[in-house]
């Protein structure tokens, strides 16, 4: 496979995304008019498209992690097919010489079953055409053997997309980006009313919503493995990040609020908030749920927040107490504002008393994080839930 030309050839993509995020990825990637055909897959979408949207999927996606493109794909059933084809992939129409990378393989169903062997074989291959230098960040390079099929990816994201490049003060329990991401999608939040998240941490849900409000693409403060590569169009790059631009709103006409009993939190959030260029569309002070008043709400709203749930914080025995109130206060909000709770303790939630639905379930590391919203018009609006056993996604 060479590299099809910059602007008109087609690669095959796949936009990898916490498990459980995909058909919201796949909606993401379509309303974006960067997929047209979206895939769903376990562990991520499949699309047809041009280095235009596999720049376009690193910058806009706020809900993929990486984004791969197939380089090669054959037979393999032996160590010595692996080494015979991997010798003919054309690694520096890629790669240009010179360039840091990492092999992973893995076997499944295959008579190479060995992926320690396997990375070896391409290792050497690419080595023999591009070196060996070395860099904090090589570029990954994905090798599945499935069925005795082999198919070849390069990772065109590098650090994950997760990682947007402000949240440098984590805070004591930080939710994803991502996960943050995909929670304000199932939440109803209509991006032109009022928000709140009373337990906000280093402000991860809020910061994510302002740069939804206002289009600011999630990519915007990082670089990305592709502009290593030997067809990077750097010209085409700077047009994909101003056309992004062009899409930016100034600034908001309705209140995102964030409130945390810990001073450490907000001054976290505050200094993530800065380096993410939302800290004007942010309210945040010390405060503590009780303190919180949702008579004086108005007009429409919503609560996105993801409550401390004894996993990582706290005492686990006051929770109920601290889930209790929370239900308390919320039940006397007006109509037209929805909550939704990110949850790792499904129980601990309903101990709240709210009517909440399950919107997602996703695997975030091996914690199973539910969405449970109150937001009632999300069935029609809501992704399906996943194919019992969907294709795996890289196969
Ligand atoms: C799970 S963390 C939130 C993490 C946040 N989503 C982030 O990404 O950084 C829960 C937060 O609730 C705060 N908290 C716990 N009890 C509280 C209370 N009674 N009132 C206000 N904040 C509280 C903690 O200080 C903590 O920052």
């Amino acid at each position: 496979m060479q590299p099809p030309d910059p602007r008109t050839g087609s690669l095959e993509v796949f936009a990898v995304c916490l498990p459980g995020v995909e058909h919201l990825l796949a909606s993401e990637l379509r309303a974006a008019g960067i997929a047209a055909a979206p895939e769903v897959l376990a562990g991520g979408v499949a699309f047809a498209g041009g280095w235009s949207e596999v720049y376009r999927a690193n910058l806009e996606s706020g809900l993929a992690s990486h984004v791969l493109v197939r380089i090669a794909e054959f037979g393999a059933r032996s160590l010595a097919d692996l080494d015979q084809r991997g010798a003919r992939v054309p690694w520096r129409d890629w790669l240009p010489h010179g360039t840091a990378f990492e092999v992973r393989a893995h076997c499944r169903r295959s008579r190479i079953y060995h992926s320690g062997a396997a990375e070896q074989r391409i290792h050497a291959h690419l080595a023999a055409q591009l070196g060996t230098a070395s860099a904090a960040e090589p570029v990954r390079v994905r090798v599945r053997i499935h069925d005795n099929r082999c198919r070849i990816s390069l990772d065109t994201t590098g650090t994950a997309l997760h990682r947007r490049g402000w949240r440098l003060e984590p805070g004591r329990a930080p939710l994803r980006e991502d996960l943050a991401h995909a929670l304000l999608l199932v939440s109803g939040w209509d991006r032109r009313s009022t928000l709140i998240d009373p337990f906000v941490g280093s402000g991860t849900i809020l910061i994510e919503a302002a740069a939804l409000a206002r289009n600011l693409p999630p990519g915007r403060g990082r670089g990305f493995a592709f502009e290593q590569f030997t067809s990077h169009d750097a010209a085409l790059w700077t047009r994909v990040r101003e056309s992004a631009n062009a899409r930016e709103r100034a600034g908001l006409e309705f209140r995102i609020l964030g409130r945390d009993r810990d001073a450490g939190a907000i001054a976290a959030a505050r200094a993530n908030a800065m380096r993410a260029g939302v800290a004007a569309d942010l309210d945040l002070a010390v405060a503590r749920l009780s303190e919180l008043d949702p008579t004086g709400w108005s007009g429409r709203g919503a609560v996105v927040t993801n409550p401390p749930y004894g996993l990582r914080l706290g005492s686990a025995a006051r929770l109920p107490t601290l889930y209790r109130s929370l239900g308390r206060i919320l039940a006397a909000r007006p109509v037209g504002w929805d909550v939704t709770l990110a949850a790792a303790d499904r129980r601990l939630a309903l101990r709240t008393g709210l009517e909440l639905t399950s919107a997602l379930l996703v695997d975030s590391g091996g914690t199973k994080i539910r969405a449970l919203t109150t937001h009632a018009a999300g069935d029609s609006d809501r992704p399906p839930a996943p194919a019992p056993h969907p294709r795996d996604g890289n196969d």
